[in-house]
């Protein structure tokens, strides 16, 4: 079961193309493409007529044309023409979804489209500014999104898992302050005089052990964004982490990935390490999100333990099932 009325990063503007695509959010089939004007549309991705996906169709001018019988719709959904007749049945249309493109990422709404407000969409405002350099990845992750959000919002795990990567080996002296803002998580760790892993001694190109903060926030339905601030006597650092979490299927997380940096060059040989650091980091947990969604898929029945460190991703769970049960009174309320 999934939040339907919050918006999710389904696509990386340069995928919307007059190509469409084809994917799946929420266990919904979705088409996806850009038209001639330059809107960018988002459907479901099958023909009333004869269940042929549109992903499979052709993206001409404003219409999207089914590939099997050649029937055409609208960016709104509605059937535009059917070859070989003139009249239109009422019920040849397919449901279309808000889609806005904002921070590098084209955002869909997934429930009542009425109430899609694109100032809902997270404000990462950092993307539109020149004083940070940022990448944008896709993975396709086999793990339910919240043990994905989970990973990002328990950090500590990185002396662990990022031991030859970002991990700070001696995290743990120091706690974890976590706190409620609305529908917000937030969450601080505040750590002096520690080792700094390998790839950020690199990066600040700091000598010794070093002071660093990490804030994190958490948005529903599962957009999370971690500062990392890194700082020795001489030098000063900060990188962003900014993940949208899309649920594909109750067990395939979309995980969308950009890592924004105040530090370095934009050298070709610069960004390509700095890519590829970033790769082996985010490579660390997919392999282990992917290892717990199989122990969850053997049906285990013992349940969890809860630590300290998981406040965070608690509160977050939640939240989630708080704006579920309230989506579900909203809709027995439209439907009594
Ligand atoms: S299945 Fe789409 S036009 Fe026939
Ligand atoms: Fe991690």
């Amino acid at each position: 079961m999934f939040l339907m009325n919050q918006w999710y990063a389904a696509a990386l503007p340069r995928e919307l193309t007059e190509k469409p695509i084809g994917r799946t959010i929420c266990g919904q089939a979705i088409v996806m493409y850009r038209t001639a004007s330059g809107q960018v549309v988002a459907l479901d991705d099958r023909c009333p007529h004869r269940y042929a996906p549109l992903s499979a169709g052709t993206c001409r001018g404003e219409i999207i044309q089914c590939a099997y019988h050649g029937i055409e719709f609208d960016p709104s959904g509605a059937c535009a023409r059917i070859p070989h007749q003139a009249t239109i049945p009422q019920k040849m249309r397919v449901r279309a979804y808000p889609l806005v493109e904002r921070w590098g990422f084209a955002w869909i709404w997934m429930g009542d489209a009425a109430l899609a407000d694109p100032t809902r969409i997270p404000p990462y405002e950092w993307f539109d500014s020149p004083d940070w350099k940022s990448f944008y990845r896709y993975y396709h992750v086999p793990a339910n999104y919240e043990l994905c959000a989970d990973n990002l919002l328990d950090l500590s795990h990185t002396p662990y898992i990022h031991a030859a990567t970002i991990g700070t080996p001696d995290m743990d002296k120091f706690p974890l302050e976590t706190w409620t803002d609305g529908d917000r998580v937030l969450s601080r760790r505040v750590m002096t005089d520690v080792i700094p892993g390998p790839f950020v001694a690199q990066w600040g190109n700091f000598a010794g052990k070093i002071d660093r903060v990490t804030n994190c926030e958490w948005r529903p339905a599962c957009n999370i964004a971690v500062e990392l601030f890194y700082e020795d006597k001489t030098n000063n650092i900060t990188l962003r982490l900014t993940n949208p979490l899309t649920p594909e299927t109750e067990r395939t997380t979309h995980i969308w990935f950009a890592w924004s940096r105040n530090f370095g060059s934009n050298d070709e040989s610069y960004v390509e390490r700095f890519e590829q650091q970033s790769s082996s980091v985010q490579d660390e947990d997919n392999r282990l999100l992917e290892l717990q969604q199989a122990v969850v898929d053997r049906g285990d029945p013992l349940p969890t333990v809860a630590i300290a460190a998981d406040t965070a991703l608690l509160a977050a769970r939640r939240t989630v099932q708080r704006l579920l049960r309230e989506e579900e009174a909203t809709a027995r309320k439209a439907t009594a």
